[in-house]
């Protein structure tokens, strides 16, 4: 009779990867072109693509997630910075486009062109709506009218003054917005309410970004989906980025804690945003936050598959991403919660996205894939004619020696990621359309003609040791194969 401890081997369950198992191709009614991979990424918001970026120093800052919500995906801002910096991140993001600005700079009427200048340079914008004392739009201060005037006049002297401005109240449509813009040939419209008080901007730069990027990922406001990582003991943090995301993303490599339980329904008490929790890697883990955790929004899951990570390694802990997927899917399925799942780490190819989202994932999490593109944090690497990028670990020394994510990894002293270099993979846009169209192509062999269907259908199977190794090339010479990390 094997005793408790032989029990622990024997009832040992088997925690698959993504080189473990392939997609089983099924009967299809689609082609690729026609598969619709839109999905949820949390309870209240949808994406265009199933892809998120990680929220790590050397993948998410502003213009990432700019890019990539423009592609329909989302960012998530890391949190190695001050609460101002991360700020300031998310409200780059949110004023990067919209059909309404709300948060509009503007210039009182008494200060001087030298200072409308400055304003305008600072924030890199055309114009400044002028505003009284009293919030009542007084008129508007353009670029041009400051050109060549004196620094000293004041922005009264040369506004066009409200009697000669066209205003708009809320409730305008877009097509009604371009309409008057082209009957006035000119580039910005004020809306004010009944009493003349700025209630926000459209301008025609920001009805142009519309119309450029018709896939990407938006509130209802127009402007771009914005998500923020904070500590789940971050309170202060977590109510400043409240303002301005539309999800916070409770930032831990393991959640299921009682601390972070109780620190986090406290948090939950505080923001409006959607609350996706992580990381968490069991069906227990799930299944707590499901009965425990009132309103949270989305699960964040896969612990120590990261590229970068070390844990599974070092500390010998861990849920490898895909089997993590498979066991939160499980508890959200079991327990009827409409809980949308992000898969985290480990992801290299379309392949791995596809596997992920059939075993339950809406979303995948990318860090290494993302940190190799042009909007990503840092410099261009050049090391014998190739190009790369940075991307280190969170947990890495370097990342640590910033210090605000600390808290982010139980041990103060193992460092439990690593840094190095990834391939330079170009922008964003080229690397997004590769993993949709390679994505749409897997998801045509396994017969889904959307995440639903593959949620509902796909049936994977389990590759043996030989059938990995047959899974890549094999019995050719490839002088020109890549070979950045083990992928
Ligand atoms: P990929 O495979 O896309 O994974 O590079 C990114 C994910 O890895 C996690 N992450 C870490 N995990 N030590 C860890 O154990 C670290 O230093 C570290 N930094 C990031 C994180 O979940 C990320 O999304």
């Amino acid at each position: 009779m094997p005793g408790k401890f032989m029990e622990r081997i024997l009832k040992a369950p088997v925690a698959f990867t993504f080189r473990d198992m392939i997609l089983l191709p099924g009967l299809s009614e689609v082609e690729p072109s026609e598969v619709d991979v839109s999905t949820r990424v949390s309870k209240n918001f949808v994406l265009n693509i199933p892809f998120v970026s990680s929220p790590m120093d050397t993948v998410t800052e502003a213009e990432m997630a700019i890019a990539l919500a423009r592609q329909g995906g989302l960012g998530v801002l890391h949190r190695n910075c001050t609460i101002e910096e991360e700020v300031n991140m998310a409200r780059r993001v949110k004023r990067a486009e919209s059909f309404i600005i709300r948060d509009v700079i503007t210039i009182r009427p008494d200060q001087s062109v030298g200072e409308a200048i400055r304003i305008m340079e600072e924030h890199s914008i055309s114009g400044l709506p002028v505003v009284g004392d009293d919030g009542r739009l007084r008129g508007i201060v353009t670029a041009r009218d400051v050109r060549f005037a004196d620094y000293g006049l004041r922005v009264a002297d040369v506004m066009t003054s409200l009697d000669k401005l066209v205003t708009v109240h809320e409730g305008i449509s877009i097509e009604e917005a371009k309409r008057i813009l082209q009957k006035h040939r000119i580039e910005k419209l004020p809306v004010v309410d009944e009493q003349g008080h700025l209630k926000g901007l459209i301008t025609v730069k920001d009805i142009m970004l519309k119309d450029k990027f018709p896939n990407a990922a938006r509130d209802e406001e127009g402007r771009l989906l914005c998500a923020a990582a904070v500590s789940p003991f971050d309170l202060e943090r977590a109510k400043k980025l409240d303002k301005w995301v539309d999800i916070i993303v409770i930032d831990v490599a393991h959640f299921h804690n009682r601390n972070c339980f109780r620190a986090t329904k406290e948090l939950l008490k505080h923001v409006s945003a959607d609350v996706i929790v992580g990381n968490i890697g069991t069906y227990e883990a799930a299944e707590d936050a499901i009965t425990e955790l009132d309103g949270i929004a989305g699960f964040r899951v896969g612990i120590g598959s990261g590229s970068i990570c070390i844990t599974m390694e070092l500390l010998k802990a861990g849920s490898p991403t895909l089997f993590a997927t498979a066991q939160v899917a499980d508890a959200v399925a079991d327990y009827g919660a409409d809980l949308p799942i992000i898969a985290d780490g480990g992801i290299r190819n379309p392949g791995d996205a596809a596997l992920a989202l059939a075993l339950g994932a809406s979303c995948v999490m990318m860090g290494n894939v993302f940190a190799g593109c042009k909007e990503a944090p840092g410099e261009l690497v050049v090391i014998g004619g190739r190009y790369f990028k940075r991307y280190r670990g969170m947990a890495s020394p370097s990342a640590r020696a910033r210090r605000h994510a600390i808290d982010r990894y139980a041990s103060k002293r193992i460092a439990e990621g690593v840094e190095g270099l990834v391939p330079y993979r170009g922008d964003v846009a080229s690397v997004v359309a590769e993993f949709v169209e390679g994505l749409k192509a897997a998801m045509g062999y396994a017969g889904a003609r959307n995440i639903g269907e593959l949620h509902e259908s796909a049936r994977v199977a389990m590759l043996t040791e030989v059938g990995v190794k047959e899974a890549g090339p094999h019995n050719i010479y490839l002088p020109s194969r890549e070979t950045p990390s083990s992928a």
